[in-house]
């Protein structure tokens, strides 16, 4: 999720921050912002839109000479992007500047408390607010900067990275870290701060990346020391001597975006569902949903509408929705569903899927049911992007940006959220026992891991990949939940290899795809423990008596199917209705792995499109 990049040190740090925040644009972004100080004024100027943007805008205001600098590219989570909410922010009083990258999850309550003490808000963000408790623990405490951040930092939850700096200190920059990316590079007399390497490689390759829960109070002519947020105790930093080059360091070590986000499934799920899911308390609480719980519970059924592998994910949720909440659901291909002139009444409600929130047929789809009285409510991933403006309500993905044009962690994520409305509306219509209820809640709450054990797989899987690089066609089976797991599977492979791939519910094997099979035909199952398992156990059969070619996904201890199948990939036991989070995990890294084994580009394929705005 976007970027940060400060300088401190004897050059001038207008042109290195902002050439840093160049280095970040791949990060994705929707505004951008910078601060300069000459130890007397502070130039502060920022925008929605780009880097480019922002240096226009400083060019007209003349950037001030100064040594000390702070720059920000902004991905939305709360406050749509425009230029108030850009940042960097000041505190109330003028002082402080703070720049941000994370959410800040009980923001609300913090600042509820802050403007019964006097603090005003010019911006909708959740960063406008922790500057403003640094600011108010420095006065009521009666400290500096450094112990003002300590301490506040103990009241926060959610995820940060922060470079704040104190007008009246001009020779020291405070950063802290936890949940988002900071690095430290360490020049002659001068220091760095980014999300990552990118911007300061070419000055200097020996940093320090922050370990989550530390912060560092970083002095111009004093260099760097690191402490521990939870008591202040201090930490001997570690220097790294950094081989990457540039385009190494944009993709975290990863030749590709797509690997790169496959690999972010972790801490963005841990992010979406940051502050909604608190399994300890048994609580979702999901911000756009609180106000039409009752639209969604008095609903005649839900429609959802989405393209491609948010189409797939609409069908995960049509399991989920009918399974848990027992509430009606049809899903839709948005280009069809704007063309077949549907019958929509007022008493539908139609969630509309879109990672990009800009997908043409969706929107007009969303245009089409609004104007028909249903209620329109958005899953996107993209903070002020059309679809969520066009919704009457909505609940973002905090996925951060996804760069690769084949969707991963967009798919997991709306998968996410979904799954935390409909656990959120079983509870209130009591369709799941209590019990049952927080038992779902602490198993979401596992997910993250399961996704972490399930990439472990990635060798293996490269392993196969190999074997069957030069297949010309593949089908991808699964039932149930794991049905709509076999499109998206299929669809991977399709979009980045350009191999033909099918996804098909394992029963229909019968009513004609079974004359596909031979030993030239990969057959990919979805085969862990469900309600289907033996079902799936006899179309594997049916398959094997015909000489195809099985690769299963199993769950990890399964003797049956690894008896049965030619290759088997194991994921961690998982509830049925969450297992689409983990079987996708396999079947993303077997259609990577056979498209860079075909030399395709992986991250922008032929003839595709991040976002396709048009019809
Ligand atoms: C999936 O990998 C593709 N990128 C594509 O099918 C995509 O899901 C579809 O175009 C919908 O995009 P959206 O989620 O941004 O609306
Ligand atoms: N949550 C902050 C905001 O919405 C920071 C977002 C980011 O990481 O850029 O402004």
């Amino acid at each position: 999720m976007c970027g940060i990049v400060g300088y401190i040190g004897h050059r001038e740090a207008y042109p290195i921050v902002l050439k840093g925040l160049k280095r970040l644009e791949y990060r994705g972004y929707d505004s951008a912002g910078i601060a300069i100080y000459d130890g007397k004024e502070i130039q502060l100027c920022k925008t929605k839109g780009k880097v480019v943007d922002l240096e226009q805008k400083i060019k007209e205001e003349t950037p001030t000479s100064g040594t000390l600098a702070i720059g920000h590219t902004r991905w939305a989570t709360h406050g749509i992007p425009n230029d108030i909410n850009s940042h960097p922010h000041y505190s109330n009083s003028g002082n402080l500047v703070i720049i941000h990258n994370g959410i800040i999850e009980n923001y609300d309550s913090i600042k509820k408390e802050l403007i019964k003490r006097g603090y005003h808000f010019h911006s909708d963000t959740d960063t406008e607010v922790l500057v403003n408790l640094i600011e108010d623990v420095i006065k009521k405490e009666k400290v500096k900067l450094g112990k003002a951040v300590q301490i506040a930092l103990n009241q926060v939850v959610g995820a940060y990275a922060i470079v704040v700096f104190d007008k009246a200190k001009p020779n020291e920059l405070v950063v802290a870290k936890l949940g988002s990316p900071l690095a430290i590079g360490l020049g002659e007399n001068e220091f760095f701060v980014a999300s990552d390497a990118s911007p300061f490689i070419e000055y200097t390759n020996n940093a320090i990346y922050l370990e989550d829960e530390e912060m560092a109070v970083i002095r111009r002519h004093k260099g760097v020391k690191i402490r521990k947020i939870k008591d202040d105790s201090l930490v001997e930093p570690y220097i790294q001597e950094l081989q990457l080059n540039l385009e190494q360091i944009e993709k975290g070590g990863f030749d590709h975006f797509m690997m790169k986000e496959i690999y972010e499934q972790p801490s963005a799920i841990k992010d979406t569902f940051r502050g909604r899911l608190l399994a300890d308390q048994g609580i979702i609480k999901v911000g756009g949903l609180e106000d039409h719980i009752q639209k969604f519970v008095n609903a005649n059924r839900i429609v959802i509408v989405g393209c491609g592998t948010s189409w797939h994910a609409g069908l995960v949720a049509e399991y989920i929705f009918e399974d848990l909440a027992r509430i009606p659901v049809e899903v839709e291909y948005a280009s069809e569903f704007r063309y077949r002139n549907p019958i929509i009444t007022e008493k539908d409600v139609v969630i509309a899927i879109s990672q990009s929130g800009e997908t043409a047929d969706t929107l007009a789809a969303i245009k089409l049911a609004k104007s028909k009285g249903a209620f329109v409510y958005g899953v996107c991933n993209v903070v002020g992007s059309t679809i969520s403006r066009e919704t009457h309500s909505g609940t973002y993905t905090h996925a951060g940006p996804e760069i690769g044009v084949a969707s991963t962690k967009a798919f997991t994520t709306q998968i996410t959220v979904l799954t935390l409305i409909a656990l959120k509306l079983a509870s209130v219509k009591g369709t799941i026992s209590f019990r049952d209820y927080n038992i779902y809640l602490r198993e979401l709450d596992l997910i993250p891991k399961r996704v972490e054990i399930a990439l472990k797989s990635n060798d293996h899987i490269k392993s196969i990949a190999k074997i069957f690089k030069d297949a010309k066609n593949f089908l991808y089976l699964g039932r149930g939940y794991n049905f709509p797991v076999a499109l998206e599977g299929a669809l991977k492979l399709k979009e980045i290899s350009y191999i033909h791939a099918e996804g098909y519910p394992a029963a229909e094997m019968k009513h004609g795809p079974i004359a596909l099979i031979d030993e030239e035909m990969p057959v990919v199952v979805i085969a862990v423990n469900s309600n289907h398992y033996d079902k799936v156990v006899s179309n594997i059969q049916e398959i094997k008596s015909r000489k195809g070619i099985i690769i299963a996904v199993v769950t990890k201890g399964d003797t049956t199917v690894r008896n049965m199948a030619d290759y088997v990939i194991e994921v961690p036991e998982t509830p049925e209705s969450l297992t689409p989070l983990v079987t996708t995990i396999p079947l993303q890294l077997l259609s990577y792995h056979i498209a860079v084994l075909l030399d395709r580009n992986v991250d922008q394929p032929r003839n595709l499109a991040k976002s396709v705005t048009v019809e």
